[in-house]
């Protein structure tokens, strides 16, 4: 077993919270096949020392010496038992996200998607970010239609955006909208003065996005593997991008099926630039790089 760093070690701790537990192959097949079932995130046998890292502040905070008696805590019927699901499965997500990720698909949204909605009559575009993470997309949405709608006056009277993930903890990063400043860095400087506010302390830099930008988007907690979604009024623009290689094709497949019963006939999805969709005789057709236009009813 690995010792810590002894600058990292406090004398008033006892032994055992000095060392890396190991989870055994087990205990990691306990926890891999709840994750599988409760969130469709795959978990082979390579993630084995990425959930044993990810856990371990847990057994620290939590005083258990092993990983056995935090299993027998976590899935206990213990009243808190349901709060450490909740946190394990946040640890366990993977949320990597930036502002405006995958670009070419925010310049197809306002050279084709929204002029078309426009022509079609609609007003009050409804967009739903899903998998939405810690909210550089929602935002990033909420900044492309602002964009639009100053380049095209009239043409919408507003939007709303429904942002959803699993994680409570991404979810509350989301609704702070607080980003270290190297994060919007690299957006066009008329982009950065026009929707974020920089801290003022030196010690302290970051970006905020502005409340012109926030309070268009509705924060929810939603699981992909819930049996319906029952999102409703229907949407014009489903991003759901860089959530299902994660899950293996069959669940992808369903997850896909689901959103598209969410979506109005004519909307737009959008898949992440490595994921497509086999099969499942959908009524989707390909309008760009994984950007699907909903072709009838289901
Ligand atoms: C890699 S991030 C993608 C964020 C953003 N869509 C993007 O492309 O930048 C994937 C997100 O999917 C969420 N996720 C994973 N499994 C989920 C599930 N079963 N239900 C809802 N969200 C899930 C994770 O919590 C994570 O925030």
């Amino acid at each position: 077993m690995n010792r810590l760093p002894a600058s990292s070690a406090s004398p008033t701790l006892s032994a055992g919270l000095y060392t890396q537990q190991q989870l055994t192959q087990a205990q990691f097949k306990r926890i891999s096949s709840f994750m599988e079932k409760t969130t469709g995130i795959k978990m082979p046998d390579s993630k084995r020392t990425m959930i044993q890292s990810r856990l371990a502040n847990r057994l620290k905070v939590l005083h258990f010496n092993d990983y056995a008696q935090y299993i027998d805590y976590v899935f206990s019927t213990s009243d808190t038992a349901n709060d450490e699901i909740v946190m394990m499965i946040d640890l366990l997500t993977t949320n990597l996200t930036h502002f405006f990720r995958e670009k070419p698909h925010f310049d197809f949204m306002t050279s084709t998607v929204l002029p078309h909605l426009a022509e079609c009559g609609i007003t009050c575009p409804q967009i739903w970010s899903a998998g939405c993470s810690s909210g550089e997309e929602p935002y990033t949405l909420s900044i492309v239609m602002k964009e639009f709608m100053a380049a095209n006056r009239g043409v919408f009277t507003d939007y709303s955006i429904l942002a959803t993930d699993i994680s409570t903890r991404i979810l509350s990063k989301a609704v702070d909208a607080i980003y270290p400043l190297e994060s919007v860095e690299k957006l066009p400087y008329d982009i950065k003065h026009k929707y974020f506010l920089k801290s003022k302390n030196p010690d302290k830099p970051y970006a905020k996005v502005k409340n012109e930008v926030r309070n268009k988007i509705h924060f929810d907690r939603l699981n992909f593997m819930d049996i319906s979604f029952n999102i409703r009024p229907k949407k014009h623009i489903i991003f759901c991008r860089n959530v299902l290689i994660y899950f293996d094709k069959p669940t992808q497949l369903e997850v896909i099926r689901k959103l598209v019963d969410c979506l109005e006939v004519g909307g737009f999805l959008f898949l992440g630039h490595s994921e497509t969709i086999f099969g499942g005789n959908l009524p989707l057709r390909t309008v760009s790089t994984t950007v699907f236009q909903k072709t009838k009813e289901c």
